[in-house]
């Protein structure tokens, strides 16, 4: 990390730096669970004050994980005969949990320390809260305020020499938060947050705000005009634009230029009804008159800029504004709860009423939602809501309060999935993220929280909607929450995580940082085997390679939108996130989808001998993707458009939770950990998918690298198996299509009821479990069942969707 320390602190660093090297000159020895906090971009800032108290998680280590494994397998695999019998909390921790000398050993250290420390339900984390002077002795290191640039600005307190833990104790943990990353919400094009500057004078055609507003057929323009004499105009349309300098413009005419030489010559006589206007600063002091107007009728799904030029009361005119002054635009239609019933056949409003069918978003950071803005967006987009689930169960402080901070990410997750899934019972799990200095690692937080609720009340899918940059990450952490999505798998749980919206070059290409395209930069937790990743679509009139060719004799101009790749050079403002991990290894279910994928004939990925190089036997992701652009979200009083993987989530989330509902009817457990299904799915039954074929992950935000991953037929890194078409796999999941093993019901049925759970101790016992732990108190086990809890991920992946508030959406349902 660069340094940006004062110079005392500088010198500090230094000094600290040759004890460490003294003291372990055996570089082999290093391990990473140790190492300082290192994130990019992060900066240190202050010394924390040493009475300042903060909290530390440690993760103890776990046991029997290969077994663990198997068992997560056998239960989400539908052709395993266990498929479904998934196991409780309590047979978890009895099959992982830390052993007792690990346990023994972290509570002797803590006693001695002194400290107030909690454990977890299943004791393998502790959670504890010490000065800061205090951490620093306990963990041998050295503390440090470290910002991330990102906005909202976060500052955290971590260790910015290694952490030095008597062996006796290293040996018992996967690591502690001190070096732990923290997801950050990243903003969408700050790059473009400056207001735009109309020149004063020096021109003579009409000048046009960069960006033009295209939603729904329709497009929103803003325009400064000039006079004869160079000087922009300060004139109202009452008064005569230009009149105040002699000659009066009498009308404008704007020329929508889309793809392929279509244009459109719109007349805009000055009339108050077709121009709206406010005065504004030109450049400098100067004010002049903003005329704003919206066109109707333009052709959506196609790269738009508009020109436009000025009459005089003399007859003579301007010539027409720069088109390259203007950013290119698509109109598309505007993404609604009802657009999207439509597209993907869902039937609107079908209220879930299964009891046990619950499901969550996590929010982190502070996000909030607003429930005011819940409701004036259930009534504007006309959704129904029933009285007793109106409002989202809240857990955590960061509760919603009128009038408080709005997430923009927190507002879609939770206005999307309760549209989306009516009736069901939403939580939304805000971990702490800014307020209390002691919460200082909300995601460790989350798991600890999900793993230690009650879990027959606890959510059967969670929605994620934050990731980060595998390679940023310590591999102890990666590791450890790859196994706690593991331990949801194995108790039925869905854990649903968005893909990301840079590309397949990830989110260090924003800003123009183009050296940032050299390599793939996967992103975490998405790459996790054990969830659940979705990507993002859009929609296009191009959504077949044959769709605009032409030749001499043919010219095909194809009708219907489909899904394509969602790409911000093809107007998506995002691009799919996707591409394969180079630390997790591709899961038993990719195997088929992966290799085919890799041996297209029309060569969607870069050569194996391309400096672009990914790791051909890693995790790929996304799996599953839906339409990501263009979600209208009721935010401070209005609707606003907004993109990211961070909707198409949420609405897989909303999906997931009526087949699950079919299933409970049914009296069987929950689909769980989503994966081996959906992939056996989409080879035995393709019809149940909208497989996307056209498109690529190559750009980001805004910038566009040379290399990424293409759409293919089948699997591809950018959009995984396609978008659901819902109707169709609810029928195969009322079907009971999907497991080839014994009857779902039968060995569960037992656990399904829907009052009250059977405990633990009730169950059948394991054979196999018995087994394994031998004479451990092997009482409990069993019969898996419908428990599930959540867990999740941290990081807002999708803040970056929200158009940049330079643009203003218009409305238009
Ligand atoms: C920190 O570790 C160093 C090197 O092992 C050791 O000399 C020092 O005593 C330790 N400091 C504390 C406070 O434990
Ligand atoms: C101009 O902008 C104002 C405020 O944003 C809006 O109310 C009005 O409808 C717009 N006029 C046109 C013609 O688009
Ligand atoms: C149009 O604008 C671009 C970018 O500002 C500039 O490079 C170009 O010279 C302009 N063309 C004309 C004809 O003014
Ligand atoms: C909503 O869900 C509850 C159970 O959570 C159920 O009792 C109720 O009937 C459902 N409402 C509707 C309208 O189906
Ligand atoms: C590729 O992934 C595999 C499986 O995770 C891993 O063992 C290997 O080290 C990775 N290779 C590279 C170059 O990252
Ligand atoms: C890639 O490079 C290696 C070594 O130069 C060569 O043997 C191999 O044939 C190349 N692969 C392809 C597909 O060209
Ligand atoms: C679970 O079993 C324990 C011990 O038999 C009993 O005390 C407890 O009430 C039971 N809980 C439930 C929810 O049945």
């Amino acid at each position: 990390m660069t340094l940006h320390a004062q110079p005392s602190l500088f010198a500090m660093l230094l000094a600290l730096g040759i004890s460490i090297t003294s003291s372990s000159p055996d570089a082999k020895e290093r391990d990473p669970r140790w190492d300082a906090f290192e994130q990019p971009g992060w900066e240190m800032g202050r010394q924390p004050i040493a009475e300042e108290e903060i909290a530390v998680i440690m993760a103890l280590k776990q046991r029997n994980l290969p077994f663990l494994e198997e068992r997560a397998r056998a239960v989400s695999d539908p052709s395993s005969s266990d498929y479904g019998q998934y196991m409780s909390h309590a047979e978890v921790t009895l099959l992982t949990g830390p052993s007792d000398q690990h346990i023994a050993v972290v509570e002797e250290f803590l006693r001695l320390a002194g400290v107030s420390y909690r454990f977890s339900k299943a004791k393998d984390f502790a959670a504890l809260i010490c000065s800061v002077a205090c951490i620093e002795r306990l963990f041998n290191t050295t503390l440090l305020h470290q910002h991330g640039h990102q906005s909202p600005p976060i500052s955290r307190i971590r260790a910015y020499t290694p952490i030095l833990l008597p062996e006796r104790v290293a040996s018992a943990l996967d690591g502690v938060s001190l070096n732990a990353p923290i997801f950050m919400p990243r903003k969408p094009q700050e790059t473009v947050g400056q207001p735009f500057i109309f020149p004063a004078s020096g021109r003579t055609e009409p000048r046009i705000d960069p960006f033009i507003v295209a939603g729904d057929g329709l497009l929103k323009l803003n325009f400064v005009a000039y006079c004869k004499d160079g000087e922009a105009n300060r004139d109202s349309l009452e008064e005569g634009i230009c009149s105040s300098s002699g000659h009066t413009i009498t009308s404008f005419e704007a020329l929508v230029i889309q793809e392929e030489n279509m244009v459109k010559v719109v007349d805009l006589p000055v009339s108050r009804s077709l121009l709206g206007q406010k005065q504004v600063k030109c450049s400098g002091e100067v004010t002049c008159t903003l005329f704003n107007t919206t066109i109707g009728s333009i052709g959506n799904y196609l790269g738009t800029r508009v020109v436009l030029r000025a009459f005089f009361d003399d007859g003579s005119a301007t010539s027409f504004s720069n088109e390259t002054e203007v950013r290119s635009t698509w109109p598309v239609p505007y993404t609604t709860p009802g657009f999207l019933s439509r597209f993907y056949n869902m039937l609107p409003n079908l209220p879930i009423k299964h009891p046990r069918n619950a499901i969550s978003v996590a929010e982190f950071l502070g996000q909030y939602f607003n429930p005011a803005d819940l409701d004036s967006f259930f009534r504007v987009m006309g959704i129904r809501t029933w009285p007793q689930t109106q409002q989202p169960v809240t857990l955590g402080p960061d509760l919603p309060l009128t009038g408080s901070v709005l997430g923009g990410e927190a507002q879609l997750d939770i206005q999307y999935i309760m549209a989306m899934a009516s009736n069901v019972s939403t939580w939304f799990w805000s971990v702490p993220g800014k307020e209390l200095a002691t919460t200082q690692e909300p995601f460790l937080h989350w798991l600890m929280q999900v793993a230690d609720h009650d879990e027959t009340t606890a959510p059967l899918v969670h929605s994620v909607s934050y990731s980060d940059d595998e390679s940023t990450m310590p591999l102890w952490f990666q590791k450890r929450a790859d196994v706690e999505f593991m331990k949801l798998a194995v108790r039925g749980v869905s854990v649903l995580v968005a893909s990301g919206d840079d590309g397949a070059s990830g989110y260090r290409t924003r800003g123009g940082h183009m050296e940032f395209c050299n390599l793939p930069r996967p992103g975490f937790p998405s790459t996790s085997p054990w969830v659940t990743a979705v990507g993002g679509t859009q929609l296009s009139k191009m959504a077949s390679p044959v769709c605009g060719y032409t030749s001499e004799k043919t010219t095909v101009n194809c009708k219907e939108a489909a899904e394509v790749v969602c790409s911000s050079d093809r107007g998506g403002v995002i691009t799919s996130g996707g591409g394969f991990s180079n630390n997790f290894a591709r899961p038993w279910y990719q195997e088929d989808a992966i290799d085919g994928y890799l041996a297209q004939s029309d060569s969607p990925v870069p050569h194996e001998n391309d400096s672009y190089q990914f790791n051909r036997s890693g995790r790929g992701y996304p799996d599953i993707s839906a339409i990501a652009n263009n979600y209208l979200i009721w935010m401070k009083g209005g609707l606003e458009a907004t993109s990211g993987t961070s909707a198409s989530t949420p609405l897989i989330a909303a999906m997931v939770a009526h087949w699950n509902e079919v299933r409970l009817q049914n009296g069987q457990p929950p689909l769980g950990f989503l994966n081996p299904f959906l992939y056996s799915l989409a080879q035995t039954h393709p019809e149940a998918f909208n497989d996307v074929i056209v498109g690529d992950n190559r750009c980001g935000l805004a910038a566009c690298c040379e290399k990424g991953f293409g759409a293919a037929r089948g699997w591809d890194a950018t959009t995984g198996i396609g978008s659901p078409r819902f109707d169709v796999v609810t029928e195969l999941v009322r079907a009971g299509i999907g497991r080839k093993g014994a009857p779902l019901g039968s060995s569960l049925s037992t656990c399904t009821g829907t009052e009250a759970m059977p405990n633990v101790s009730s169950w059948a016992v394991s054979p196999l479990l018995i087994g394994l732990l031998l004479g451990a108190a092997a009482m409990a086990i069993s019969c898996g069942m419908v428990h599930r809890r959540g867990k999740g991920v941290n990081r807002p992946v999708l803040s970056a969707c929200l158009l940049d508030s330079h643009r203003e959406v218009r409305s238009a349902c």
